[in-house]
């Protein structure tokens, strides 16, 4: 792929820094996702690098003109298994480009700044998850094509309603039987990182936002059989939607489910245990709880109202399966 001929002049790329919080919450609000029906934007005011701090090794990069920020990209390093394999791959996320200066090779300026970092961790290759009716980012991140033949399904459960159940806290010592269960439930499928009790402990240390405290469990005797992580994502993003039609403007936020699973035969335990988290997010003033379905119908029914958004999967150096071949795709949500 050969680089767009074009940059602006004075443009400089460098990594972002805490002293860019504002700017960047900034440019994020005027650089709107376009979509047929809408325009999408996050405000991630106050503190633009809240969502970064739980996804482990992460680099934000910015472009600026004259010290004005203009554009931003960020990568996190992840090693899921991929066609059967384990690898190290960067995911290259929130591409914000301002509208003055797009098509001008800033967005490919950043990705490259980020493909060349990551491969100081060991990383061989990137991928994207894009709306399939943002035209824009479509054009960008799926120029060297190897689109999937099947979507990241992200469930929207309607958390109004909802109601508790017998969901209890985990503590340390279930960490062992939380790592079987998550395994378990997603062994093949693609983009999903097995656990080990260090990754996972590591996970739950990287931030105060995710942490022991956020895993309910069901047990049944003394066993546990169902296992959910919820993360507030909302606390630090708010998603704000226009129609394009009515002009109307709506504003959620939502708290995401991660490291999920439930031992053979207690799917309705996990169902019960969704409800929990739905409740909990409710509590904590979200509208929405998400969740990755790997597969159609996979995740069991909690019986909340629901609401289903695709993503497309690109892997520019990975040549995907054939649809047959995959049992699920089932990339980590606390890199979303
Ligand atoms: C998607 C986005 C990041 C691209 O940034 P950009 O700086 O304009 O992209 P570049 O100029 O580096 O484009 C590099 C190549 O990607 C392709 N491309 C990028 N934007 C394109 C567009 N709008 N139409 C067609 N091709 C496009 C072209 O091949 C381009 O090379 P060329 O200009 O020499 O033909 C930018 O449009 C943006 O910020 N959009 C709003 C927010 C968004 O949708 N972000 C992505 C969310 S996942």
């Amino acid at each position: 792929m050969n680089a767009p001929a074009r940059t602006p002049p004075g443009l400089v790329v460098r990594e972002a820094s805490a002293s860019d919080n504002e700017g960047l919450i900034d440019l994020e609000l005027q650089c709107p996702i376009v979509m047929k029906g809408a325009e999408e934007t996050s405000d991630r005011s106050p503190d633009f690098f809240a969502c970064h701090r739980v996804q482990g090794i992460h680099r934000v990069v910015l472009a600026e003109i004259r010290r004005r920020p203009v554009g931003s990209m960020a990568g996190a390093i992840q090693s899921p298994v991929v066609r059967g394999r384990p690898r190290r791959l960067v995911y290259i996320q929130r591409g914000r480009i301002h509208p003055d200066y797009q098509r001008q090779g800033i967005a490919w300026k950043l990705a490259t700044d980020l493909f060349a970092w990551s491969q100081a961790y060991g990383a061989q290759g990137m991928y994207y998850l894009i709306a399939p009716d943002n035209e824009r980012s479509v054009a960008f991140g799926g120029r060297a094509g190897r689109k999937w033949p099947m979507h990241v399904r992200l469930l929207g459960f309607d958390v109004s309603g909802a109601g508790g159940s017998q969901a209890r806290r985990i503590d340390d010592d279930q960490l062992v039987a939380v790592v079987e269960l998550v395994n378990r439930t997603h062994a093949g499928e693609d983009f999903f990182e097995p656990l080990t009790t260090d990754s996972l402990a590591e996970r739950l240390s990287r931030d105060g936002q995710y942490r022991i405290g956020n895993l309910l469990g069901v047990v049944d005797g003394e066993q546990l059989v169902a296992v959910a992580g919820l993360w507030d994502k909302g606390a630090f993003a708010e998603h704000i939607r226009i129609d394009r039609v009515t002009g109307l403007e709506s504003r959620s936020r939502s708290a995401l489910v991660v490291d999920w699973g439930w031992a053979p035969g207690y799917e309705s335990s996990f169902a019960g245990l969704l409800c929990s988290l739905a409740h909990e997010a409710g509590m904590l003033g979200r509208s929405t709880l998400t969740i990755c379905e790997p597969a159609p119908g996979m995740v069991p029914d909690p019986g909340l109202g629901r609401h289903e958004t695709n993503l497309s999967l690109y892997t520019p150096t990975i040549e995907p399966p054939d649809a047959s071949a995959i049992k699920g795709l089932f990339p980590d949500l606390l890199t979303l």
